[in-house]
């Protein structure tokens, strides 16, 4: 039994108006990441005039952008997939969350925009092998927001190689990570605190409801912090290169990292 996720089925109705109105900085992170996926699929194979290397250089085309095939890890009630679909409508989009209610709910979002190309699976990474399904068909780039922070370290990590094997030669595994750092955590759970005071006041969410979202959190919302540089040891063991840090707000941060070419 996973009660991380029996955590996440609870939230799932409610999951929308407390990210957007209690989580810091929700849009921003999420924004960074689908921009980045932006950047890495339009780069196509020209190089720039000048010798430096381009990091971003494509074995696909630019056209590729017209269809890329993207995984959402945990993709909850379907934000990033929302956005991707808005970025790429040509896109083919498999959405994968491990509760059943977020899948019911992603559903539902992408429909009401009209988004036929995307597929939902219900799966648990943390469990070895999950990957064996989807192996058919290589991804462009796997995009996770907010998730991967809830896997124990060894199930992190045979996430990341799963994930890999998914993966086109020269694909990318964008993240949005929660990770260990004491002072940060505590700024942003103070900010979250304060946004929580707010919502209360302007009545988007009952005091009632939150405390007992906060028992329930508390008591089954398991997180595994790890150190940013200890994540991105394990991202270069799996076999990612490069692997960066694109952007950062007290402990949260948004991940890059590569299939090789070759
Ligand atoms: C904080 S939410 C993020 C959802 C979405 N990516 C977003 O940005 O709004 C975390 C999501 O991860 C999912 N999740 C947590 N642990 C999981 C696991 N072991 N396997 C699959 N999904 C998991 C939860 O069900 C939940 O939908």
């Amino acid at each position: 039994v996973n009660v991380t996720l029996d955590y996440f089925d609870y939230q799932s109705d409610f999951y929308d108006v407390y990210q957007v109105h209690c989580v810091p900085r929700y849009h921003e992170m999420t924004a960074m990441a689908t921009g980045f996926l932006r950047e890495a699929l339009t780069a196509g194979t020209s190089r720039p005039q000048q010798s430096e290397p381009n990091w971003l250089e494509s074995p696909w085309p630019e056209s590729i952008a017209a269809s890329p095939r993207i995984l959402d890890l945990g993709c909850g009630t379907g934000n990033t997939s929302l956005t991707m679909s808005r970025l790429f409508p040509g896109a083919h989009i498999t959405a994968l969350d491990g509760s059943e209610g977020m899948i019911a709910r992603a559903k539902d979002k992408l429909a009401a925009v009209g988004t036929g190309n995307a597929d939902f699976r219900v799966a648990d990474l943390s469990r070895p092998g999950w990957s064996g399904a989807l192996a058919d068909q290589p991804f462009h780039a796997a995009v996770s927001v907010l998730v991967l922070e809830h896997l124990p370290f060894d199930a992190y990590r045979t996430c990341l190689s799963e994930t890999m094997k998914l993966l086109e030669p020269g694909g990318w595994l964008i993240t949005v990570e929660g990770y260990e750092a004491p002072l940060g955590i505590e700024l942003f759970y103070r900010e979250m605190a304060r946004l929580e005071l707010q919502a209360v006041k302007e009545g988007r969410i009952t005091r009632a409801r939150l405390d007992e979202m906060k028992a329930l959190s508390a008591a089954n919302e398991k997180h595994y912090f790890s150190s940013m540089s200890q994540r991105q040891e394990w991202w270069l063991e799996a076999g990612y290169s490069p692997v960066e840090f694109i952007w950062q707000y007290y402990c949260v941060a948004v991940l890059v990292g590569r299939k090789p070419l070759y």
